[in-house]
């Protein structure tokens, strides 16, 4: 069994998270986690999901508001064991609730491009062309909440 959560700045299951998105997403495009982006962080939404079981952070995600109406989807990242088996749609679609809860119209990402065809089925739409940011390829997308 597991379950969505919202995950408090600063607390240790939000220190997991960190971990978690380094492991998955920053490591193995040889890049670290600058200590220095934790402030900037307080204003974000973090979202994880657990499993019950041992009670592990098995995947998780952050929200950062853009403007009013609009919040930035960023660092979606499901622990390697459990890929494939649904963690990553049940925490996009928790976050989106979340960020409708609080009043936002639309989210906005940059996914990589190998992970389009994931986003595409959660019903976001790409937006222009790719671009290439530090050599890795990423899409604008988009979807109306
Ligand atoms: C990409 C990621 C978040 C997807 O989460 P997941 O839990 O593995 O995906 P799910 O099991 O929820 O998949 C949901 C659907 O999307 C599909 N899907 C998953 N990854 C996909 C991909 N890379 N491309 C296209 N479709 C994909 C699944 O096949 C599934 O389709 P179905 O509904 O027809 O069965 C996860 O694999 C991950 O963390 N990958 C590494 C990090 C990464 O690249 N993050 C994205 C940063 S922008």
């Amino acid at each position: 069994m597991r379950k969505m959560i919202d995950i408090d700045f600063g607390s240790s299951r939000y220190n997991e998270l960190v971990e978690l998105r380094y492991k998955i997403l920053l490591e193995p495009l040889g890049l670290k986690f600058l200590d220095s982006f934790r402030p900037e962080e307080a204003k974000y939404l973090h979202i994880g999901c657990v499993e019950m079981l041992d009670n592990r952070l098995v995947g998780g995600l952050i929200l950062a508001p853009a403007d009013d109406e609009t919040i930035r989807l960023m660092q979606v990242a499901v622990d390697t064991v459990y890929q494939g088996e649904g963690v990553g749609r049940e925490l996009v679609a928790y976050a989106e609730k979340r960020a409708k809860d609080a009043g936002y119209k639309k989210i906005v990402m940059h996914a990589m491009l190998f992970v389009v065809g994931f986003y595409e089925k959660m019903g976001y739409a790409a937006e222009g062309e790719p671009f290439d940011e530090q050599g890795i390829n990423f899409m604008k997308m988009v979807k109306k909440l």
